[in-house]
């Protein structure tokens, strides 16, 4: 057809606010995105900080000792898809991340930059996009205080840095009387999610990223460092001849390399499980780009079924070029094209395809699954709802080979008479959440509390996950510890 005229037509900007607050991130992967940033400017330290109050989070920072930005260098980062020239290595691509991950969790977003010790801050606002784009230049002298007050450890004077500030954060939210367990939930899900998307910039440059909590009444805050959590740190491969290369010619992007691996069978560590209770869906292709993780496991089209149980053992990495293949805004997902796909399907090693690499992760695990409960007689430790350090230093106290059996712990629902039960479906110690509060005392509800109590109760109940039966006995001897504990804990 042909073009008769022409007429500008903008985004709409009440339209736009309301549209780039549902690009849908997690939590996890819009701090991500805010650490790419970090990243890409050369940033070692990244601290991220929960601000609430007794009801609520009331604000986010999410502050890094990079290059920071001067005051026009920061206008233009406040831009929408701005336009900044990127080198291949970089982690950001769009333009877009810092607002768009922003704009999904909150309704305000400052920014706060230093460089050279210079300091500038600009404010975008729901209500200032919709006044047509109109972005808020900050007092620099408020903004200097709030650049500080980011960083946990104040002794010296920082040149450079940024700092980027979520308030309004109505999609964050606690139902009520719930807010310490929602952030001691929201810590420990964050510690694994970004220990696994950044674990190889953390184990190998360094990257120091902080998670803390603070509350408006109190200075003191203590901050967990995130863990490098690399899904292929097995200590032994599952068969021989893997880790196996394969090579592949991906069109417009030229060779791509694909790592295919087996995880030996019955493996439980946090490198295996990546914070769930099973590995079944973490089978797949695991796409870095630029040593970051995008995807994590998924076979895209590559396989109809995404978490087939016969292959919870095979993982492959793929470190993709940073040109030639597209990832979502989010950089959570590859978008695969059909090139991709059928790049995958050339893949070889030798004379073996990705499908006979398939076969052996099947085989593997068919061959663990003819012994049955392979890892009962593994040693047990404690495991989700203990301090990591806790788990790690006991892991190496007593599995000496590496494979163990983890018992998690859960604070639930039990009849009054019960401190707590034994799940020995799921290998867990469950504690009575009726009296989570006595047994705490004074301190804070987490992922990880009581460490005291539950590792002794770990180690009276530890025999019981490997009996193969569950005698009568043995029943009335945990009925009897339950009344014991309980008179102990009415006390409280
Ligand atoms: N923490 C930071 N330190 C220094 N500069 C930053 C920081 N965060 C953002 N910037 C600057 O702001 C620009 C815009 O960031 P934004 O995340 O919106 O887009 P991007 O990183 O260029 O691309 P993408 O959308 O892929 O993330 C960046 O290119 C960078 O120049
Ligand atoms: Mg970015």
């Amino acid at each position: 057809m042909k073009t008769i005229g022409a007429f500008k037509a903008p985004p709409d900007s009440a339209g736009s606010a309301r549209a780039f607050s549902r690009i849908g991130y997690d939590l996890a992967e819009a701090l991500a995105d805010l650490i790419d940033n970090s990243i890409d400017a050369e940033a070692s330290l990244v601290e991220i900080t929960f601000f609430r109050n007794t009801e609520r989070l009331t604000a986010v920072t999410i502050a890094d000792d990079g290059r920071g930005m001067s005051a026009s260098a920061l206008k233009t980062a406040m831009q929408f898809a701005t336009s900044v020239r990127h080198k291949p290595t970089d982690l950001g691509t769009f333009g877009l991340g810092m607002k768009s991950a922003s704009f999904s969790q909150c309704h305000s977003l400052t920014v706060v930059s230093r460089q050279a010790g210079k300091v500038a801050a600009c404010r975008w606002t729901d209500e200032a996009i919709k006044a047509d784009w109109r972005c808020e230049l900050l007092d620099p002298k408020e903004a200097e205080k709030a650049f500080a007050g980011a960083f946990s450890s104040k002794g010296e004077t920082r040149k450079h840095g940024t700092v980027v500030v979520w308030d309004r954060l109505d999609r964050l939210g606690a139902a009520e009387g719930e807010l310490d367990e929602f952030l001691a939930k929201t810590m420990s899900q964050l510690e694994i999610k970004l220990g696994l998307v950044f674990h190889r910039f953390i184990a190998r440059s360094g990257l120091k990223i902080l998670l803390r909590a603070k509350s408006e009444q109190s200075d003191f805050a203590l901050p967990h460092v995130v863990k490098p959590l690399d899904p292929f740190a097995y200590p032994a491969p599952g068969k021989a001849g893997y880790p196996k290369t394969f090579t592949t010619n991906l069109p417009g992007a030229g060779q791509i390399k694909l790592e295919g691996h087996i995880w030996p069978p019955g493996a439980a560590s946090p490198e295996f499980l990546l914070g769930r209770r099973r590995a079944t869906p973490h089978q797949g292709f695991y796409f870095y780009r630029n040593n970051r993780l995008i995807q994590a496991g998924g076979w895209n089209d590559f396989l109809k079924d995404t978490n087939d149980p016969e292959l919870a053992l095979a993982r492959i990495a793929v470190d993709l070029p940073s040109e030639g293949t597209a990832t979502n805004v989010q950089k959570s997902a590859i978008q695969v094209s059909t090139a991709l796909t059928q790049a995958l399907s050339r893949a070889r090693a030798g004379g073996s395809s990705l499908a006979d690499y398939l076969e052996d992760a099947r085989a593997m695990l068919r061959s663990q699954k003819r012994r049955p409960r392979a890892n009962a007689a593994a040693p047990a430790v404690p495991g989700v709802g203990v301090p990591v350090q806790v788990r790690r230093n006991v892991r190496k106290l007593v599995a000496k080979k590496g494979v163990a059996r983890e018992i998690d712990f859960a604070w639930e629902s039990l009849p009054k008479g019960k401190v707590f039960d034994l799940d020995r479906v799921d290998d867990r110690i469950v504690l009575n959440k009726k009296y989570r509060h006595l047994i705490l005392g004074h301190a804070r509800a987490s992922g990880a509390d009581a460490p005291v109590v539950k590792t002794l109760l770990f180690l009276l109940l530890q025999d019981d996950f490997s009996r193969a039966r569950f005698s009568a006995q043995r029943r009335e001897w945990i009925r009897r510890c339950n009344a014991v504990l309980l008179e102990a804990v009415k006390t409280l």
